[in-house]
């Protein structure tokens, strides 16, 4: 069986984006591969966090991952920092890394624009990624489209290191949905949906109530043709909207384009919160059963424990083949 891995930052708000392009194709993704899925809160301080919020932001996305239908004897699923491999291994990355680069990462780019102060860690971040991944072997990677670049770089890192000391790690590939690898904001669809986004109408949270997803949906911005019509180039807002009604209800656009000719963005807008809201009950019902259960501590603890065991396995492989300590561990 191949291996799978991904991970997601416990940074606030799990959006509709992060389930569309992420958690949506774990939970497809998990009857055929042997899955490793990581709560990446090492990744999360690279910017300021609230210690006491991290650590709640954490044990909610873990329920989240079992709310959306990951199933532990399927899946392991664990939090990156009890896995002390990850930092390790993240160090070695960056020792073979190249600070040019870890600058040209989009990413890197679009979060230290504009700061006084841009921490170390911010531009570092891609090489831990990329341990995150090797220490696993994982063939494939399943994220949206915003990680291609970091995935290409994990891939140019595991090569080097592979021709530069010992042929260990397995390059892996990326899996992209095959649609909503980018989900844009409701208020600008012209830029991703990002948990991040100052403007709280610009993205859906997994957990938001119902009226402030109806809210939401209706002040998406559109345009004023008023067809519903999915063409990305001239109507990124309908397209965008289209899109995620297609997914949640697993119909084909057009049929959903046919469902709507002569009728207005309102009714539209309508279904689609509606279509929403009820995709959203059931996970957030079995949320609030998990994230203060016992239950979620047990599935966390086994999953820390089995990922050790394969972390540290790889790791201690790649120091060997740096020639660190004083004899093969
Ligand atoms: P993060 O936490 O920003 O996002 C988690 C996942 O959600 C996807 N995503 C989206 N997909 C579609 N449309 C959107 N608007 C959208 N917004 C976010 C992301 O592509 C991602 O798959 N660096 C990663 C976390 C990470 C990781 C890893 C991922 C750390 N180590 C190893 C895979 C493997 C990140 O910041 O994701």
């Amino acid at each position: 069986m191949k291996t799978i891995f991904s991970g997601i930052q416990p940074s606030g708000t799990i959006t509709l984006g992060n389930y569309i392009g992420a958690l949506k194709q774990f939970v497809d993704l998990q009857n055929d591969f042997n899955c490793y899925f990581c709560i990446v809160d090492e990744h999360a301080i690279t910017v300021p966090q609230d210690p006491q919020k991290l650590r709640k932001n954490i044990r909610s996305l873990a329920a989240l991952y079992l709310a959306v239908g990951l199933d532990p004897e399927k899946a392991t699923l664990f939090i990156q920092s009890e896995v002390p491999a990850h930092a390790q291994a993240g160090w070695l990355m960056q020792c073979i890394s190249y600070i040019g680069e870890l600058e040209r990462m989009t990413q890197f780019k679009d979060k230290s624009a504009g700061k006084d102060a841009v921490t170390a860690s911010l531009l570092t971040y891609p090489p831990l990624m990329a341990a995150d991944i090797l220490l696993y072997n994982a063939d494939l990677v399943p994220v949206g489209e915003d990680q291609k670049q970091h995935l290409e770089l994990t891939r140019d890192l595991a090569e080097r290191f592979n021709k530069k000391y010992a042929d260990i790690l397995t390059i892996p590939d990326i899996s992209l949905p095959k649609a909503g690898a980018r989900i844009m904001s409701l208020q600008d669809p012209l830029k991703k949906m990002s948990k991040s986004d100052p403007n709280l109408k610009g993205f859906i949270s997994l957990l938001d109530e119902p009226n402030q997803i109806v809210k939401k949906i209706k002040s998406a911005v559109t345009d004023s043709e008023g067809t519903i019509k999915f063409d990305r180039d001239n109507k990124p807002g309908v397209s965008n909207l289209l899109t995620i009604y297609s997914i949640l209800t697993e119909k084909p656009v057009s049929e959903i384009e046919e469902m709507y000719s002569g009728k207005g963005y309102g009714d539209f807008k309508s279904d689609l919160a509606e279509v929403v809201v009820n995709y959203l009950k059931p996970i957030q019902e079995r949320y609030y059963n998990l994230v203060e259960s016992n239950e979620l501590d047990e599935i966390l603890d086994r999953g820390a424990e089995k990922a050790n065991a394969v972390a540290g396995k790889t790791l201690k492989k790649m120091e060997n083949a740096m020639g660190l300590g004083r004899k093969k561990r």
